[in-house]
This record gives structure tokens, sequence and C-alpha cells, in this order.
């Protein structure tokens, strides 16, 4: 007989889908974001989003950059209940100015949306993005947005996903037509035909057919489009993958969907069946075995840790996935690393930058606290027990600075800097082998902007960044290394805890280096 604690955590567990859409810029994120609120009735008006992206006013002095350049450096949790499920929504800024902060984020979700422009077929940030998904094995779940414009060939962009992404796909409905001859889709397990009218809301009119073959979809593609119809589908049925759900489930096979999200068009249909395919909250890894979410000692780990919300106060707000048991605000947990226990009374859920006092949170849930300094990247927190999560992967930095401090003076301010900011995740720091230099990887410039301004107005330091032209690390591990060899092609460095990493400038470069230290690992994540 299972408790009512149990049974409780069963039942929030099952209703749980959290999950973080990956896009390239432009792609349509907030605009389907958005969408899926309205759908959740968490906002009533479509553009409060996207009003907030632009409005949000300076929380801190360095959000400034942010408003200046009209982009979202933090990303944020949504949540909302939709036909009785509670979903949770990872946001991960999507300029081009992304951090390794966005990758992290995807560590604590339990699926992706893929969003693709159908003109532009997969960007370079999206196949980033889906190689730290792919890596998890996390199921992938695709949307093709601005079908309402001309876009490229349908079998062409799941080519492109198997040629460039690696993942086969299927498709779960068929345009018909596309750009101003877009009539709608064609939804393959329900046979039914979902036209598209074009003008926001009013949009979806469903007819339900016998299969494509039905004179009904003749009637409504028209004779030409329904042709086409026919034979694409006719391929799909007989060349295409079948939907296996385990493959979806391993991350091997992405369910596609084609839809138009700015006249939310295909973005029900979507919702409904990603919330039923979607994997509910999995248990995670841990140094006592995997914890199951249903049970009922409370656990958690911090996968993000974010500065200075409030520019009164050196206080940061450290993200919480509840991995396992129930939340209850107040509720005495053990800081494991740090060994004490802790009090976690000001807990607080997220909606787009508002910030509410949240009681109860469960497993899949994110929560915010407040953090007077004390949680890093990868902490966990649990109810009664020694247990730890696994690290959290520290990924390769894209761009790279040697530092100086302008004033020698300050050295200490700068060290207490650097350390708080490595601490948050946002800079990684790496020392010459020899003459100890300072060289800091971001993955995105604007981390870099963030870092001069925020060691001048938090700590008083004037640095200057020297950018290098390495593109890339690799962690090395090779007991029987000789640095000599990595002279010539790559500079080799340290990182925080005394590994070696080698940084190069190119592809080429690394080739190279691999082929002169056939002994050695090159890890794209630190060991
Ligand atoms: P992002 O968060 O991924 O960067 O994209 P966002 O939602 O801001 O959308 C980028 C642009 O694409 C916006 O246009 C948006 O209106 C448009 N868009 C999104 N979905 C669709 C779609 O289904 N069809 C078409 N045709 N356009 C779509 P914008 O002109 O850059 O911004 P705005 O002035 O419309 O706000």
């Amino acid at each position: 007989m299972s408790t009512s604690i149990e049974k409780e955590l069963q039942s929030e567990v099952d209703k749980r889908r959290t999950f973080a859409i990956i896009s390239h810029p432009d792609a349509g994120k907030t605009t389907l974001t958005e969408k899926l609120l309205l759908f959740g009735g968490a906002i009533r008006l479509a553009g409060t989003v996207k009003g907030r992206k632009a409005s949000k006013h300076a929380t801190s002095d360095w959000m400034e950059i942010e408003k200046q350049r009209g982009i979202s450096v933090t990303s944020s949790v949504m949540q909302f209940d939709y036909e009785g499920c509670r979903v949770n929504i990872l946001d991960t800024p999507g300029h081009q100015d992304f951090s390794e902060d966005t990758y992290r984020t995807l560590t604590a979700a339990d699926s992706a949306v893929m969003l693709i422009d159908s003109a532009k077929g997969v960007e370079a940030q999206t196949k980033k993005l889906f190689q730290v998904c792919s890596k998890r094995g996390i199921p992938i779940f695709t949307f093709i947005n601005k079908m309402d414009r001309e876009g490229r060939d349908p079998f062409e962009l799941l080519e492109e996903l198997e040629e460039v992404l690696g993942i086969r796909s299927y498709p779960m409905n068929w345009p018909i037509g596309s750009g101003k001859q877009f009539n709608g889709v064609y939804d393959r397990a329900q046979t039914q035909v979902e036209l598209f009218q074009g003008d926001e809301h009013t949009n979806i009119s469903v007819r339900k057919v016998d299969g494509y073959e039905d004179p009904l979809v003749k009637e409504i593609a028209g004779e030409f489009l329904h042709k086409k119809l026919c034979e694409d589908l006719e391929l799909l049925d007989v060349a295409g993958d079948p939907l296996d759900m385990e493959k979806v489930l391993r991350g091997e096979l992405t369910p596609v969907f084609f839809g138009s999200a700015i006249n939310n068009f295909g973005v029900q249909t979507f919702l409904d069946n990603f919330l039923q395919m979607a994997p509910k909250p999995e248990p995670r890894n841990s140094s006592a075995g995997p914890i199951e979410p249903t049970e009922p000692k409370f656990s958690g780990y911090v996968f993000k840790i974010q500065a200075n919300m409030n520019p009164a106060h050196r206080d940061r707000i450290a993200f919480l996935r509840i991995v396992s048991g129930k939340f209850e605000r107040g509720m005495a947990v053990k800081h494991v690393r740090v060994g004490k226990e802790i009090k976690l009374s000001q807990p607080q859920q997220f909606l787009a930058q508002d910030r509410d006092i949240v009681e109860n949170a469960y497993p899949g849930d994110i929560i915010g606290l407040f953090d007077p300094g004390i949680f890093r990247i990868g902490d966990t927190l649990a109810q009664g027990r020694e247990l730890e999560f696994d690290e959290l992967p520290t990924f390769s930095p894209e761009l790279f600075s040697k530092v100086t401090v302008k004033n020698a003076l300050k050295h200490k301010q700068y060290q207490k800097g650097i350390d708080q900011l490595t601490e948050e995740g946002t800079i990684q720091v790496f020392r010459t082998i020899g003459f100890e230099d300072t060289i800091l990887g971001v993955v995105g410039q604007l981390q870099f902007e963030v870092l001069e301004h925020r060691m001048r107005a938090e700590y008083g330091v004037e640095i200057q960044l020297h950018r290098t032209n390495y593109q890339f690390a690799r962690w090395i591990v090779d007991d029987k290394i000789d640095p000599s060899k990595f002279r010539v092609n790559s500079q080799l460095v340290k990182d925080k805890k005394d590994n070696y990493v080698a940084l190069f400038e190119n592809e080429y470069a690394l080739r190279t280096s691999m082929e002169k230290n056939p002994t050695a690992k090159f890890l794209e994540t630190a060991p």
C-alpha cells in the first residue's frame, strides 16, 4: 500500500512536463512561447512576452546592456496548466550572444522542442543546442515554423535534420501547399485536415476525413495540391520511419509538426500531441544511485545562478531543479557540498520575470532560491541524506581573451570578482602553463561585456581584455602528456581544477593535434 504522500507525488509527477525550446534567433521562439502560454491562460494577451523582452526595466545595472541591445541575457522559467498537465518551459536566450547558461539550462529539461524556420532549415545555434540535448539522449520534438511563408520543400527539411543533426524524423502532419498557397495540414494520426485561414485565432477549422485520398481532401486542397499531398504521404507511408515511441523517447526519432506560430496555426495540435508523448520527470543519477522522482525525500540540484536581479544587493538567485519529493516552503534541507542544514524560506517561481513566492513544488518544477553567495552550479540539496547528483557538464567556450588588470593594486578585488563570476558559471578561467597568464573563456561575446561592466560597477576594477583567435577548447586526458606536442597548433592551459585543456583556432589544428597525440583523449566537456 502506498502512503498518501507517495500517491500525491505520483500524481504530481505524472502531470509534469518540463522542456526547453531550442532554436536559432528569429525562428519564432518568443512567438511560440507566447502562444503556448496563452493556451495555458498564463498570459492574457499575445505580445506580453515580447513586450517584456523590450521593456524589461533595469532590474540590475548590467541588464542595461541587454536593454540597449534589445536582447535577453538571462533565461527564466514559465509555468502553466493545460489539460491536466503542469507545464514548465525553460526559456533559453535566443540571441547570438547566448551563454554557457543556455547549454546548462538544457540539462534541467526532460525534453526539448526544436523550432525551425521553414525557409532557413537547421541553423548554427539550433545545431549546437541540439547536440547538447542529443548527448543527454532526451526526446526532441520538432516544430517547423512559418509555413505561411515561402519555405523549403518539406522533404528537404527532413533530410537536413538527418544529414546535419543525424536524427530521423516522423512527420505528425504534412503541409498542404506552402507560402501563399498554404492551405493547411493533414494530420496523419487523426486523419483530419486542419485548414489555414491565415487570420489569428479564427484560423482553425478541422475536417475529419477518411484518409488523404478522401474526395473531401481533394475538394479542400484543389486538384494540384491534392495530387502532391497524396504522392508525398504515400512516399512517407512506404519509405518513412514508423512512429516508434521508444525511439522518440531515446531521442533517436523526432516527431515533426508543421505550422505557423504567429498565426497560431498548428500550435494547439502540437501542444496536445507533445504533452501526450513527452516524458514526465525521470530519475536522475546520483552518488547514491538513480533517484526516483516519487521518492518522498526531497532532493534537487542548482543548474543556474543569476546575479543581482536587485542592484541594491549583491544577492543572487539559484535555480533549483527538483528531482524528488515534495518541496515545502521553509523546509530544512542539507546543502551537501558544505555539509550544512539550510532553511528554504523565500523560494520563488517565475513567469517571464515576475516572481511569486512558492509554497509547494514537485519533481520537474524549478524554483528560485535566494542565494547570499552559498550556492555553486551543480550543488545538491537533499532532505535528510547525503547524496550528490552527477556533476553538470562544463562546455567548451567559443571566445577566449587574455585579461589584465589596469591597476595592479586592485588585484584582490579582481580575484574576488572572477571567483564570483566563475561560480555563477558565466566565464571559465584558464591559466597558461609556466607564465600563469589568465585566459578567460565564454560562450557568447555578451559575457565579456557583462564581465567588464560588472568588474567596474561591483568591484571597482578596470580590466582589459585581449581577444585571441581560439575558437574552442578540448579537455585533454592523457597519462603521458607531453606539453611540447601541443605548442604548434594549440595552446595548452589548465582549468580551475588543474585539468589540461587545449585551445584551438580551427578544426584543422585540432585534427593535427590529435594525430600528434594518439594516446590522448580530446573531450568536448570537462572530465
Ligand atoms: P525569436 O524569439 O526566435 O527570436 O523569434 P520571434 O518570436 O521574435 O520571431 C521572429 C520574427 O518572426 C518576428 O517578426 C515574428 O513576428 C516572426 N514570426 C514568428 N512566427 C512566424 C510565423 O509563423 N510566420 C511568419 N510569417 N512570421 C513569424 P519580426 O518582424 O522580427 O518582429 P515583429 O515586428 O513581428 O515583432
